[in-house]
């Protein structure tokens, strides 16, 4: 049912940690299944990524797509990471499961509430981003709505 590369991010995940002062950090809370993404961003003065981790209380997908989402935003550029869309991170898992594709959401959105604190900390412009709507800040709880 999982690929290869899913079990594999899932049973040794890369990047799991937090990080002190953080460029830019962001959580995000999946609304249909309560699970909580956090992803924290180091960024160079050239607004180039070095370092990325995160911390998922979620299901093993999500543990996946997290990983391997923070492998693939190192070494872009904030404007560059734009393009880890959910669908580039499933691509580089060899795909999801149907019912595991919004797990794969979460990631992206992380990416993208943590740009958004970095370019709200910094004045950056980062174009096609947007706050996402499942930001929950620094809140434990995920938001209660449905998508
Ligand atoms: Fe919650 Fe996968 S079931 S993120």
């Amino acid at each position: 049912m999982y690929s290869e590369k899913v079990m594999d991010h899932f049973n040794n995940p890369r990047n799991v940690g937090e990080m002190e002062n953080p460029s830019g950090v962001g959580t995000v809370g999946n609304a249909k299944c309560g699970d909580i993404m956090r992803m924290y961003l180091d960024i160079d003065d050239q607004g180039v990524i070095q370092e990325a981790k995160f911390k998922t209380f979620g299901c093993g997908a999500a543990v996946a797509t997290s990983s391997m989402a923070t492998e693939l935003v190192k070494g872009k550029t904030v404007q560059e990471a734009m393009t880890v869309t959910n669908r580039a991170v499933m691509e580089a898992l060899d795909g999801l499961p149907p019912v595991k594709v919004h797990c794969s959401l979460l990631a992206e959105e992380a990416i993208h509430a943590a740009l958004w604190d970095y370019s709200e900390k910094t004045g950056t412009q980062i174009e096609g981003l947007q706050k996402p709507v499942n930001d929950i800040g620094e809140k434990e709880e995920a938001p209660e709505e449905e998508y």
